[in-house]
């Protein structure tokens, strides 16, 4: 099946805040904050009419229990024109990407012109929930009429009840975390930990190199933050510009102590941050004077069963959005590939290039493609970048498309893993 954008989607600019360890500059501000901070500043210097925007699309996979749908919260709080709608969609690590193909799609149909969409995570806020069974005696008490029946019923609680219940990263049907379950993976595709360790170190060199290169200018904004405004972030906090691959394989393993190749500089690690994209059909972008930093050339989502190889998606994305395109992966020019974690990375990298999982898992003769892991993800990944969870695919679209501008290229591949086994992949293209 063939399929094509008509109109084109036009990825008019994007922007996030920098990314920051958890519990550190973000650390009193939740994913609805980060998230209007950047689509205010978005607006801003995108110069539109903030009433032009017909929907909010926005990313988030942990929500706030108190105000679930963040896009129209971003809306009402960001000092937007109310009438303006918003939804929140999740896939997952792949959030931001379905806020935006999700958007692109409404363009497409002709059902809107103006879209901004995004994502935001702070995992320095998250919900921590009581037990159930404390949860069912503050409802029932809440019930009772008398202090005495209160009371009564919160004695018969036990010292294990008043125990947190916290969002876990685990997967609901294998029981694995993820990073257990990349774990799996490196051993099933052989993937050492030096070249785990070489692939993490070449993130952060590259990220490093990016910033201080100043290509991130025009795509990361820099604020005084809330509530204090004594700190001013203006950069991502967890790169390394002095890591080495000594420092990197001196780290002991987290997911399996024992016999594991998984650590803490070879992992993304727990970030806050968010972003946003202005999406536009290309009439509308060239009616408003604008020169849009790329175009949408097709997408893609695939699952796989969870306890198969957990964060392959991409693998399996990834041929579908080329076919979609009417390309093979010799056209691409620039490949980001999310990194959860290194071997996962090297993992999909080891799928594209096997001619059998492409007759067993895809129904193909024919490999999808060789990648060389050094010519990936140009300026750093999410190990040296960060991840917060549903702003990441934006961080990386407009990332992209900035990078195929910067270097006259035509065509950008992106992927994304995400929980429950599922990948994205999202093809840009300059002109
Ligand atoms: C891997 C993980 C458990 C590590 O958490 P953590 O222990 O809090 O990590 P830290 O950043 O404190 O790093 C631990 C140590 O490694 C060191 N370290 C980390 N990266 C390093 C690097 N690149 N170079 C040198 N040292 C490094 C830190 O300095 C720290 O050392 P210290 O203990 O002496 O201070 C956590 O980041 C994690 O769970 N990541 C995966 C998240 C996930 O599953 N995401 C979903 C993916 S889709």
């Amino acid at each position: 099946m063939t399929w094509q954008y008509n109109p084109r989607t036009a990825i008019v600019r994007g922007l996030r805040t920098p990314f920051a360890r958890a519990g550190t500059v973000y650390a009193k501000l939740d994913a609805l904050e980060l998230g209007k901070i950047v689509v205010s500043e978005l607006l801003q210097r995108s110069e539109i009419d903030p009433k032009d925007v017909d929907e909010v699309v926005y990313g988030n996979v942990i929500p706030s229990v108190k105000a679930a749908n963040i896009a129209r919260e971003i809306v009402l709080g960001a000092g937007l024109p109310r009438s303006i709608p918003g939804f929140t969609v999740s896939r997952a690590c792949a959030s931001s990407n379905t806020a935006l193909t999700s958007g692109a799609d409404m363009i497409a149909r002709g059902y809107a012109d103006t879209v901004v969409v995004g994502g935001a995570e702070s995992l320095s806020t998250v919900p921590i929930l009581f037990s159930r069974r404390f949860a069912e005696v503050l409802v029932a008490a809440s019930r009772q009429k008398t202090m005495a029946g209160k009371l009564g019923l919160f004695r018969k609680l036990r010292p294990k009840d008043l125990a947190p219940d916290a969002p876990a990263l685990a997967e609901s049907v294998t029981g694995l975390t993820m990073g257990e379950s990349a774990e799996l993976m490196a051993k099933e595709n052989g993937i050492t930990r030096e070249a785990q360790d070489k692939f993490a170190l070449q993130s952060h060199l590259r990220a490093a190199k990016a910033t201080a290169d100043g290509w991130f200018k025009d795509e990361v904004m820099s604020f005084p933050v809330p509530p204090d405004y004594e700190n001013v972030a203006d950069t991502d906090n967890l790169v390394r510009a002095d890591t080495t691959y000594e420092a990197l394989a001196q780290l002991k393993p987290v997911f399996d102590r024992k016999f594991g190749t998984i650590t803490a500089g070879n992992a993304s690690g727990l970030t806050d941050g968010a972003s946003a994209i202005l999406l536009m059909s290309e009439e509308k972008a060239k009616a408003c004077g604008l020169q849009p930093i790329g175009y949408l050339r097709s997408y893609a989502y695939a699952a796989l069963d969870p306890f198969d190889q957990l964060l392959q998606g991409p693998a399996l994305a990834i041929p579908l959005a080329l076919d979609r395109a009417k390309l093979t992966l010799k056209d691409i020019d620039v490949i980001e590939m999310h990194e959860a974690f290194a071997a996962q990375v090297l993992s999909n990298i080891a799928w594209l290039g096997s001619r059998k999982i492409a007759e067993t898992k895809l129904g193909r003769s024919e490999a999808v493609g060789e990648i060389d892991p050094e010519a990936i993800n140009p300026t750093g990944g999410s190990i040296a970048i960060g991840h917060p969870f549903g702003a990441t695919g934006a961080r990386i679209i407009t990332s992209v498309c900035n990078h195929l501008r910067r270097t006259g290229k035509q065509y950008g591949l992106i992927s994304v893993c995400a929980a429950g086994g599922q990948g994205s992949a999202v093809i840009v293209e300059r002109e």
